[in-house]
């Protein structure tokens, strides 16, 4: 592509950028993700994707490209092989979601396998990305299950291809397909994805679906699962159905092998800019996580961490006696240490004093894995927070009502009795102002 239409190309999609959230955010983390230590991302994309979806997964792709961001893809073809095993009549079965794979669907499942990476290939090309399909040199196999056949068994992943690839500025497309000596076999995509993770170590893994997320049992859009805090109980919920159970038995194999910061995402293509350039996202984010700790009584060190966590969330000086003032306070920090609630017991009913996440750990799921733990403990409870502030949108969702003065909003949660709730408005309207 010559240098003004690649300009105008990145002009076009800054400015697409910043429909789906703040210049800020985005340039955020496209310099996260462009950090030279950690390969960018995995993201494998379903079969029924490649399939269905083809369109929408080339622009996004395209997207990351513009932006110089190199993913390593790998993708399914499973549908196209079954169509295509049915329309020759070739029978084939499935043991334990694995395909049974004779020498006749061996030789059709690498005729499909290669014509999908070359679809796929062939389009990113088309719209002017440089990309290349990996499709036998990746995955070192041995045949490992008797009952399945030609089905190899991964014991080596070969990333050479691919780094050679992205040092010349390409996105290495890869297929499923292994090898043994020079015989190719046929491999499960998603135990695929799990050793091609574990040997790239990439900042992001993103699962590429129809469905675009994990749904709870009102089928609402989990946004952000923290393990640490989540996976039992998740694991036991009955709603969660056996695909979802798998998948996220998988994503924590995935993140055990992960560096802390790493996260994987599940989403749809279209979505996926959103997703990757925003703190909000557009699917299902699943991290390591960090679990909660409660101070009752906080320590100096403790204190310090809090003033520094809320001193950069508002920008704001927390007034110097502020401990003294609110002499019955709550702390909840996120064992990283990078958001934390305090919540005054002073009053009747609690007061929700100060909620402040890090300005760079926003979009980590933190603030609400705080927030869940803190209603755990506080079924009743009532904050105020300044009319323009940019979290009301969250505490409108969730309130269970709302008071809007001139310079305050009034949340409350859990509160029924009139002449208390009214009390508590006052409470919080005339309290000092706790940073300046
Ligand atoms: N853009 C950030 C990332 O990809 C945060 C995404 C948050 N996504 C979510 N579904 N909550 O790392």
């Amino acid at each position: 592509m010559n240098q003004p239409s690649s300009q105008f190309v990145k002009k076009t999609i800054l400015k697409l950028l910043r429909a789906i959230g703040s210049e800020k955010e985005i340039k955020k983390y496209i310099q996260k993700f462009s950090s030279a230590e950690q390969h960018f991302a995995v993201i494998k994309v379903g079969g029924s994707v490649v399939k269905d979806d083809l369109e929408n997964l080339i622009t996004s792709l395209i997207f990351l490209d513009q932006v110089g961001l190199k993913p390593v893809i790998l993708h399914g073809a499973g549908p196209m092989l079954t169509e295509e095993l049915e329309s020759r009549a070739i029978d084939f079965s499935f043991i334990d979601g694995q395909r049974v794979t004779s020498n006749e669907v061996m030789s059709v499942a690498q005729k499909v396998f290669t014509e999908t990476n070359k679809r796929i290939v062939d389009k990113l090309q088309d719209q002017g990305a440089k990309a290349i399909g990996i499709t036998h040199s990746v995955f070192e196999c041995t045949l490992g299950y008797p009952k399945l056949g030609l089905v190899g068994k991964i014991n080596k992943v070969n990333i050479s291809d691919i780094n050679s690839a992205i040092d010349k500025d390409m996105i290495p497309v890869i297929a499923p397909l292994g090898y043994e000596s020079s015989k190719t076999l046929n491999i499960n995509a998603d135990l695929a994805t799990i050793e091609l993770v574990k040997a790239i170590k990439p900042y992001k893994v993103v699962f590429l679906s129809e469905t675009g997320g994990i749904f709870n049992n009102e089928n609402r859009l989990i946004e952000t699962i923290n393990l640490a805090l989540e996976y039992d109980e998740l694991m036991q919920e009955d709603w969660l159905h056996s695909g979802m159970r798998l998948k996220l038995k998988q994503i924590k194999t995935l993140l055990d092998f992960l560096p802390k910061s790493s996260s994987v995402s599940i989403t749809q293509p279209i979505n996926l800019p959103k997703e990757l350039f925003t703190d909000s996202g557009s699917g299902t984010m699943v991290k390591h996580g960090f679990r909660i700790k409660n101070y009752k009584a906080a320590d100096s060190a403790i204190k310090v961490d809090f003033k520094n966590i809320i001193e950069a969330s508002f920008n704001k000086k927390l007034i110097p006696d502020f401990f003294d003032q609110n002499s019955k306070l709550n702390i909840f920090m996120s064992s990283c240490n990078r958001a934390t609630i305090a919540i005054s017991e002073d009053f009747l009913i609690p007061y929700m004093d100060k909620f402040g996440v890090l300005p760079d750990a926003k979009g980590e799921g933190l603030g609400a894995g705080l927030w869940s733990e803190m209603r755990k403990v506080y079924p009743k409870l009532f904050w105020r927070s300044r009319r323009n502030n940019s979290i009301n949108s969250f505490y409108s969702s969730i309130c269970d009502g709302c008071q809007k003065h001139s310079e305050w909003h009034v949340y409350w949660i859990g509160i029924e009795d009139y002449s208390l709730l009214k009390d508590c408005i006052e409470y919080a309207i005339s309290k000092p102002k706790s940073v300046i």
